[in-house]
């Protein structure tokens, strides 16, 4: 019997710290995966871009870096960071410079609780909690706008401006995406974060284009929520969110809060999507390169591996994504924990138990 077999070309770019240790972990699952499935393989192109990279060329990445990258069904990314270089030098870079140049605008990242793994939340294993944060990822307060000036008025007297830009176009497409991602969904509900009551500009027009889409899907149920209040609403009440829409800065730390509060940042997966796949989208997990771990080989490799998971829904490839969170549910249901999540297990330990139970 002959079968379609795919191959998918994933840029993998490990880049720095632990993001090196997480990123050879997920291939290894994902590689795994695709021979038992017999369907499809991965062909991997590993790009040696990050903080050494920069020490040895003075480039975070080649100039042709995007042209390089344009033609791969996806990019698996680690993390970039080192205390050696700067990070807004580091981040804008290679990453940024990514996830801006290929338009990936909507950053998926769910916040998922493992029943194996203790939350500091109270009783949050008596409620059901799972919800997803859908992050702006093109502009608002990441848009790169603004400068620095006035420094010939000598020591202390700078100026920096840092501005943020919402375009009505950029608010209602990620809208949109949150409120068909809320469809899919047992609970309908996209919980809309803003800050309009001091932002009284870009918060204002988030605020009009929330509830302008919103008319066009009477049936998800909506509130719109002050960042503040929403970040204590998170540890007091998240048993009410399902998506959770959210502008760059205000997603980026809500989602550290979320991937704390369900146990460790090690856990948490994301997704930088180009959803008109005119470029290829980037998986990633949410955590930074962790200079305090990196190369003691603990590292939790389940964001990254989870993200593996996200690259797979990306491809149509749903119950292979589900094969890979069953997999690591039993590696963590059977003890398999890192240090972060309070076990003792190595990193090449967790792989292993997800790769047996795959
Ligand atoms: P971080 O996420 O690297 O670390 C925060 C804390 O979480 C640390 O205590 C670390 O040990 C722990 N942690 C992170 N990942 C873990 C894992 N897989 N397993 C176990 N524990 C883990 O954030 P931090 O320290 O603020 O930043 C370090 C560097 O990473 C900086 O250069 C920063 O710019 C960069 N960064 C890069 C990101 C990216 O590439 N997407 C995202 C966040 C930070
Ligand atoms: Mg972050």
């Amino acid at each position: 019997m002959t079968r379609t077999h795919r191959t998918f070309r994933i840029a993998s770019i490990p880049a720095d710290g632990v993001g090196t240790e997480v990123v050879a972990a997920g291939r290894a699952v994902l590689d795994r995966l695709a021979t038992t499935s017999g369907e499809y393989q991965f062909e991997w192109v590993e790009f040696p871009w990050g903080c050494e990279y920069y020490r040895s060329t003075g480039r975070m990445m080649d100039t042709d870096g995007l042209d390089r990258l344009r033609d791969f069904d996806a990019i698996y990314f680690g993390a970039v960071g080192w205390p050696d270089v700067p990070d807004h030098v580091s981040l804008w870079g290679l990453r940024l410079a990514i996830t801006q140049g290929f338009d990936q605008w909507a950053n998926v990242r769910p916040v998922r609780f493992h029943p194996a793994v203790a939350s500091p939340l109270r009783g949050a294993e008596d409620k059901n909690l799972d919800w997803v944060v859908v992050r702006e990822n093109s502009e608002g307060e990441y848009a790169g706008l603004g400068g620095r000036n006035l420094a010939a008025r000598g020591p202390g007297n700078e100026v920096a401006l840092q501005t943020a830009l919402f375009t009505e176009k950029g608010c209602e497409r990620i809208m949109r995406f949150a409120f068909d991602l809320a469809r899919t969904r047992p609970h309908r509900k996209v919980s809309s974060v803003t800050k309009s009551n001091a932002q009284q500009y870009g918060m204002v027009l988030w605020d009009e284009v929330f509830t302008r889409v919103s008319g066009d899907y009477p049936d998800v149920e909506t509130e719109s929520v002050l960042v503040d209040a929403m970040s204590a609403k998170f540890v007091l009440h998240p048993e009410e969110l399902s998506v959770v829409v959210a502008s760059n800065l205000n997603a980026d730390i809500l989602s550290d809060l979320g991937s704390a509060l369900a146990g460790s940042l090690g856990l948490a997966a994301s997704a930088n999507l180009n959803p008109e796949r005119r470029f290829p989208s980037m998986f990633e997990p949410v955590h930074g390169s962790a200079p305090d771990i990196a190369g003691q080989a603990v590292a939790n490799p389940i964001g990254a591996i989870l993200s593996g998971a996200l690259m797979l829904e990306h491809f149509g490839l749903h119950d292979d994504a589900a094969r890979v969170h069953k997999a690591v549910d039993i590696a963590l249901g059977g003890g398999i924990l890192t240090r972060d999540i309070g076990g003792s297990a190595d990193t090449a330990r967790v792989v292993a138990a997800i790769i047996d139970a795959l």
